[in-house]
């Protein structure tokens, strides 16, 4: 057995999470204690996080916009939400902090402002947040490297083929992939980057939340990362880095807040962070940030990430046991990763799986191809033909079922005993197939239970029922 024991400072008071004990229905009529693996899609709420925003809401108003004491009193939250993100990542002392939506927002923020001739380099397997911002500006995607010290090799070459500076490079790469989990060199990449001239934009939203980053220490030039990965799902994220580019130039989003003066036909930009944060800025959400990056740094990141390799090592060891478990990686299985794993079941249809879990045994997944389709492709095996069959179809605006996987994701509060529970479902499935009828429904191509009995649970809210969410949503 890789692991003996049940993770400690995952399951302390300070990391509790909201809606831990939640039972949901099943469609044979019973009720199970939900098993949620699936944090690295969104998270649940830190309950610290949850109290700290409910006491926010009694002094909440306007922030930057007013002299009322409550908005003297939430600007002073939201600033500092901001010093606590900067201390999370050990940002320098004069790196911007820009409170964003998440983390595809600051991305395409930074794409955004990205100086006149920038050459950018990333690499083909990135979730698309680090991928599409990209393809409008001149970009060399580089091709799956199948080990680290290849993606490091690679990265070198491909800067030294770049025209000299004074050119701005960027290299922009994932911290820890949302589909193998691997975590990546970013210190060397680092180095390289820096060697070469280049500067580094690490996609940190599968990492923040799983291990320590310190922006000083491994050269990050830019980090992007969010608060519904991070055990904060009030609508923040964060793009910290250097302020000459963050600052050239307009800025990503026009309005209210980033201006210090504006007449008919003139506007004179404010300084950072407010020239990026036009409109009124989510306080709530920076707050709930900035107190998950307290909590997560005061029980220690080293120690949680520790945690998180034991629990993985011990879901690979239990997951590969069952029959037909086909687990997609591409760096060696020694690599350290973050605490996800992506399968297949023998022939199963991955959405018939990821519907049978949850319908028959309370498990929530994530299944498709995790917004990371050149990667999804490649594990998958999809040659380039049927990519591009793929893509005709889209275009001419057939619903044609995406090929795909599983994923399940651990995080705060996940045991060993949800590991086991997963791995006696799958044992099951394998065995005996499902135990309920399951069809596709036309308007998503995916499976779902047929009937579908279970009630929705009675929320203080209109509840529509939506299509079965369809796995590439993101
Ligand atoms: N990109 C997130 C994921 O991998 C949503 O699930």
């Amino acid at each position: 057995m890789t692991a003996t024991r049940e993770p400690s400072v995952h399951g302390s008071d300070a990391l509790r999470l909201m809606g831990a004990d939640i039972e949901v229905p099943l469609v044979s009529g019973e009720r199970r204690r939900y098993v949620n693996l699936d944090y690295a899609a969104s998270a649940p709420a830190l309950q610290r996080v949850r109290d700290a925003v409910g006491d926010l809401l009694d002094w909440y108003s306007s922030v930057h916009r007013g002299a009322g004491f409550k908005s003297r009193a939430s600007t002073a939250a939201y600033e500092g939400a901001r010093e606590s993100i900067r201390r999370f990542v050990n940002a320098r002392p004069d790196d911007a902090v820009i409170i964003t939506r998440n983390t595809t927002d600051s991305i395409n923020l930074l794409a955004g402002t990205l100086p006149e001739g920038t050459h950018v380099v990333a690499f083909a397997g990135e979730h698309h947040a680090n991928l599409l911002p990209w393809q409008r500006c001149g970009v060399r995607y580089i091709a799956v490297p199948e080990t680290p010290a290849e993606a490091l090799e690679r990265l070198e070459a491909t800067l030294r083929e770049l025209p000299a500076c004074p050119d701005p490079h960027l290299v922009a790469v994932t911290g820890a992939s949302n589909v193998t989990g691997d975590i990546w060199p970013i210190a060397e990449m680092g180095r390289i980057a820096h060697d070469n001239g280049a500067r580094l934009l690490v996609d940190a939203a599968q990492l923040a939340p799983h291990a320590p980053i310190d922006m000083q220490r491994d050269g990050i030039d830019f980090l992007a990362f969010s608060g519904h990965k991070l055990y904060a799902p009030y609508g923040a994220g964060a793009l910290i880095g250097e302020r000459d580019w963050l600052s050239a130039g307009d800025p990503f989003l026009r309005g209210g807040g980033a201006v210090k003066v504006v007449t008919i036909d003139e506007t004179v930009w404010a300084d950072l962070p407010d020239r990026q944060e036009a409109g009124s800025p989510n306080v709530v959400g920076a707050v709930a940030l900035g107190v998950a990056c307290d909590t997560l740094a005061e029980a220690g990141m080293d120690a949680i990430a520790a945690e998180e390799a034991d629990l993985v090592a011990y879901a690979r060891e239990r997951l590969g046991e069952v029959d037909g478990f086909e687990h997609y990686r591409v760096w060696p299985s020694d690599h350290p990763r973050v605490g996800l794993l992506t399968f297949n079941l023998g022939a199963m249809p991955y959405d018939l799986l990821a519907a049978v879990l949850s319908a028959e045994h309370g498990i929530g997944i994530r299944h498709g191809c995790f917004c990371a389709h050149p990667l999804m492709m490649r594990l998958l095996r999809v040659d380039d033909a049927e990519a591009r069959r793929l893509i005709d179809e889209a275009r001419a605006g057939s619903h044609e079922r995406l090929p795909g996987a599983a994923r399940m994701s651990l995080g705060l509060g996940s045991t060993r005993a949800e590991v086991d529970a997963l791995a006696d479902a799958l044992r099951a499935i394998a065995a005996d197939g499902p135990q309920w009828t399951y069809a596709v429904n036309p308007a998503t191509d995916q499976y779902e239970p047929d009937p579908d009995p279970r009630p929705l649970p009675s929320l203080p809210m209109r509840l529509v029922e939506h299509p079965h969410a369809h796995g590439e949503s993101a």
